[in-house]
């Protein structure tokens, strides 16, 4: 009796698993043809030379069809409706994890509204924002996101390690959890030996990075960035640029990053959104095929003077100078 009941639960077993198989065969039919169309270009462009992007790949399938910054018809007016100002008229566009996009289009488009928006700083007149399916308030509590302006803004009276580790203290972490996350965020902006220096002791680039780490402080999902290189020179600018990659590829955050500067878009970025004029829209979404990991030689790759030229083309096509 008890072999027989065995065997009859054997055989129910021994039934589940190869319908189990089968399902699993049949899923993995079905998606990995998929993963593997998703996964060619980044493969063929990183030369089989990163398997993390392999790894990308797959992850980014996983979010295909639900956008992680889903923006929807946001328009903006500002002030009243006969005499105001329209900043952004139906701006659509969609961020996947982990993905780098760049926001460029000509003075007074909308960039920095729309950024406001995303952070919630501002409310849309029309449309909607969600973060990782949230609202932008929710996502703000749930601090989900951060964001970094043209201007560093930090505590003059705090040192540079002080600076990094305020938003912590703000949120109530722990003294050695602070103390932890500030050592990995100097080390990764390689201000280690800065870590007692105020503010006034280091340059403007250095104190952009310490901007930038603090921000990070909390591990938000997401990076607003408007303009953070702006106000520096071309060279801190391109410095400070492969250092925001190693910080992005480390820290696995999503960026949004607002520029003026083609050249700056292309090495950066995964995609570039090019804007109209006021009142902005999202004119066209360029893909930017250059290989990762990216550095010096990136920018005088023939691909690389190709995008460039892309880029303006794409501004210029929209009636833009720069
Ligand atoms: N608080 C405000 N009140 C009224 N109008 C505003 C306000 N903020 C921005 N605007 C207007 O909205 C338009 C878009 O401004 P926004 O700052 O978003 O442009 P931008 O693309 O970031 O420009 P820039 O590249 O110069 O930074 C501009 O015409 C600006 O005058
Ligand atoms: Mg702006």
């Amino acid at each position: 009796m008890i072999r027989c009941n065995s065997e009859a639960d054997g055989t129910v077993r021994m039934k589940e698993s190869e319908s189990a198989t089968r399902a699993s065969v049949r899923v993995v039919c079905i998606c990995l043809p998929q993963v593997l169309v998703w996964n060619l270009g980044f493969v063929l462009r990183a030369r089989l030379s990163c398997p993390e992007n392999f790894l990308r790949g797959i992850f980014i399938l996983k979010m295909a069809n639900n956008s992680f910054i889903q923006i929807e018809s946001v328009h903006k007016h500002y002030g009243a409706l006969t005499d105001g100002v329209t900043a952004l008229r139906n701006v659509s566009l969609g961020v996947q994890p982990g993905e780098f996009i760049s926001l460029i289009g000509p003075s007074g488009c909308g960039k920095t509204t729309l950024l406001k928006i995303i952070g919630d700083l501002l409310a849309p007149s029309a449309g909607r924002v969600l973060i990782d399916s949230l609202r932008p308030d929710d996502a703000r509590r749930a601090h989900e996101m951060a964001i970094v302006f043209q201007a560093p803004t930090l505590m003059e009276w705090r040192t540079i390690a002080r600076n990094i580790e305020l938003p912590l203290e703000l949120m109530g972490y722990a003294r050695a959890e602070r103390a932890a996350r500030v050592q990995e965020l100097l080390e990764l902006i390689r201000l280690t030996d800065f870590r007692a220096r105020y503010p006034r002791e280091l340059s403007a680039g250095m104190q952009q990075q310490v901007a930038i780490a603090r921000a990070l402080a909390y591990r938000p999902k997401i990076l607003l960035m408007d303009e953070p290189f702006g106000a520096l020179d071309e060279m801190t600018r391109e410095r400070l640029g492969e250092s925001l990659l190693e910080i992005w590829e480390r820290e696995r955050v999503t960026i949004l990053f607002v520029t003026h500067s083609i050249g700056e878009a292309v090495m950066l970025s995964d995609r570039v959104a090019v804007f109209s004029r006021r009142p902005g829209r999202v004119e066209q979404i360029l893909p930017i095929d250059l290989p990762r990991p990216r550095n010096t030689a990136t920018r005088e790759t023939p691909r690389y003077a190709e995008l460039v030229k892309k880029v303006r083309h794409a501004l210029h096509l929209n009636g833009q100078t720069q």
